[in-house]
C-alpha cells in the first residue's frame, strides 16, 4: 500500500516545500516511487498558487533540488482522509491542524523535526524573516529529517 506524505508548513512557499522536495529527493535516491507519495500545503492561503520563496529555490538549487515545479495550496479538510502522515514545521502549524483533523483520522498527526536523528530544535525555524543562513539551516535540518522519516517508514512496513 502506498504511504502518504503531507508536509505543512503556514505559507507553503518556504519550509514545507522545502521537505516536499527533499522527500522526494529522497524516496527517489533509494528507489521507493511506488511506496510512497508526498504533498505540502500551507495553513494560510496568502501565497496560493505561487511557486516557492526565491531564496528557497536558490538555496535548494545550490544542492540539486528543483523545487521550481512546485505551486502553494491551502490544507484542506480532505488532506485528512487522503494522507497517512501529516507533518508539521512548527507548533502553532501543528495547532492549526489539530483544529482541522477529523475524529476519523487515524493517521500520524505531528511535528516533522520529530524525526530527526541526532536532535534538533522540535520546531522548525521560519525562515522568511531572516537571511539567506535562515534557509541554509531548513534545508540542513529538512535532509537529516528526510532520513529519520524514512527509515521509521520501512521499519514500520
Ligand atoms: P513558510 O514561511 O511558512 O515556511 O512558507 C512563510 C512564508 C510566508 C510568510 C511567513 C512564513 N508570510 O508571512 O507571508
Amino acid at each position: 500500500m502506498i504511504q502518504r506524505i503531507l508536509f505543512v508548513c503556514l505559507g507553503n512557499i518556504c519550509r514545507s516545500p522545502t521537505a516536499e522536495g527533499v522527500m522526494a529527493h529522497t524516496i527517489a535516491k533509494h528507489q521507493l516511487q511506488a511506496r510512497f507519495q508526498v504533498d505540502s500545503a500551507g495553513t494560510a492561503q496568502w501565497h496560493k498558487g505561487e511557486p516557492p520563496d526565491k531564496r528557497t529555490l536558490a538555496v535548494a538549487k545550490t544542492r540539486g533540488y528543483d523545487l521550481s515545479p512546485l505551486r502553494a495550496r491551502p490544507v484542506l479538510p480532505q488532506d485528512f482522509d487522503q494522507f497517512d502522515y501529516i507533518l508539521a514545521m512548527d507548533k502553532q502549524n501543528l495547532k492549526d491542524l489539530q483544529a482541522l483533523k477529523p475524529s476519523h483520522f487515524t493517521g500520524h498527526l505531528g511535528l516533522f523535526l520529530a524525526f530527526h536523528p541526532k536532535g534538533s530544535p522540535q520546531e522548525m525555524p521560519d525562515p522568511y524573516y531572516s537571511d539567506e543562513q535562515g534557509f541554509i539551516d531548513v534545508l540542513n535540518l529538512t535532509e537529516a529529517a528526510c532520513e529519520g522519516l524514512l527509515q521509521h517508514l520501512l521499519q514500520k512496513a
